[in-house]
């Protein structure tokens, strides 16, 4: 047993309290600068240290996250009046959480599918991130569903991966988010996606239990069970909720301490409609708080907005609350569109 057990398992409880999600603002350089790039921001260190101000001194964010996951460039910044991020983050009353994986890689001899490393060093990362504030990590493996893949190969490397940075994360007093994604990019069914998500969960959670994982010191994210984004065929909102709240049922052990969906390419709306029924329909039958830890359906908007501009700082701000509070009142069951946004797309 972990000598941090009951500080993990008080931390893994806080980071899904009721109303309460987690917020993924972990992009690497490359990612983050891809998205400025679109937008016509300068792809510097100044703007992302910028844009990562903007989002973590949202007035009362604290009310909908628990708290924010950042990269390792993030967990070494500070606002421009001189407060280290960690200590802005603590003293909001929120968690700081950490990125530690190092991508998702080419698998050898396997085409068009990837394994994420990071393993090495990952034990001296870690207790230098727990030094440094951090509390929680994550870990993302990518599933990709095509013709003939994915391989039990790349789903058993990315199981393994996933346990072995797991058990160190407990070793360490971090608590592991293990995010299996199986990509929303493709053609497939919702029954295809049911299957393939069927599959990695089965074989990630074989894979904690054989690392001896304890499962009341982690937090799943999952994707969720949905039609592949160019199948002709779109799953409805129940649908979606239904088909995944059933797979979830069928692999997740009851103790694992809560599921936080990604949104993984979904619209907002959707990210945070097929959150709510879950919630709302099939919430008695959940032996787990669900709720998300998104990053671009609750960043988007406010990137859009601010788009470098410092004197759009605050209404990006107002933007990235409401999608904020679409998800904590998705994570209750009780989430309506507000007025005004765009329509379910
Ligand atoms: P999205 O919600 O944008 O899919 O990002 C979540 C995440 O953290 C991916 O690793």
């Amino acid at each position: 047993m972990s000598a941090y057990a009951q500080e993990l398992k008080a931390t893994a409880q806080a980071m899904v309290a009721t109303g309460k999600g987690v917020l993924a603002m972990d992009e690497s350089n490359g990612t983050c600068n891809k998205r400025f790039e679109k937008l016509g921001i300068p792809a510097t260190e100044e703007y992302r240290q910028a844009y990562r101000q903007l989002i973590l001194t949202a007035p009362n964010l604290s009310d909908y996250i628990s708290g924010p996951i950042l990269y390792d460039e993030t967990i070494r910044q500070s606002t421009t009046d001189g407060v280290p991020f960690v200590k802005f983050i603590q003293d909001a009353g929120m968690i700081p959480g950490i990125k530690v994986d190092t991508g998702a890689k080419d698998l050898a001899g396997r085409p068009n599918e990837k394994v994420t490393e990071g393993l090495d060093g990952l034990r001296e990362r870690i207790a230098e991130y727990y030094q440094m504030g951090a509390r929680f990590a994550k870990w993302r493996a990518v599933i990709t569903i095509a013709d003939g893949i994915p391989s039990r190969g790349c789903i058993e490397a990315n199981a393994h991966g996933l346990a072995r940075y797991a058990a160190l994360c407990q070793e360490g007093g971090l608590v592991p988010i293990v995010e299996p994604e199986v990509l929303i990019d493709g053609d497939h069914t919702l029954e295809r996606s049911f299957a393939v998500t069927d599959e990695t969960l089965h074989a990630v959670f074989n894979a904690l239990y054989s690392q001896g994982v304890a499962y009341d010191q982690m937090i799943l994210k999952p994707s969720m069970v949905i039609s592949g984004k160019d199948c002709p065929t779109q799953a409805s909102v129940d649908e979606v909720a239904e088909a995944t709240v059933t797979c979830l049922l069928k692999n997740v052990p009851a103790t694992v301490a809560g599921i936080a969906f990604l949104s993984g390419g979904q619209s907002m709306e959707r990210s945070s409609a097929h959150l709510n029924a879950m919630n709302a329909k099939f919430g008695n039958q959940c032996p787990w708080p669900v709720t998300f830890s998104y990053a671009r359906a609750i960043q988007q908007p406010a990137l859009n907005h601010w788009s470098g501009d410092s004197s759009r700082v605050s209404e990006a701000q107002q933007k990235l609350l409401t999608r904020a509070k679409c998800n904590s009142d998705a994570s209750k069951g009780v989430y309506s569109e507000p007025a005004g946004e765009p329509a379910l797309v």
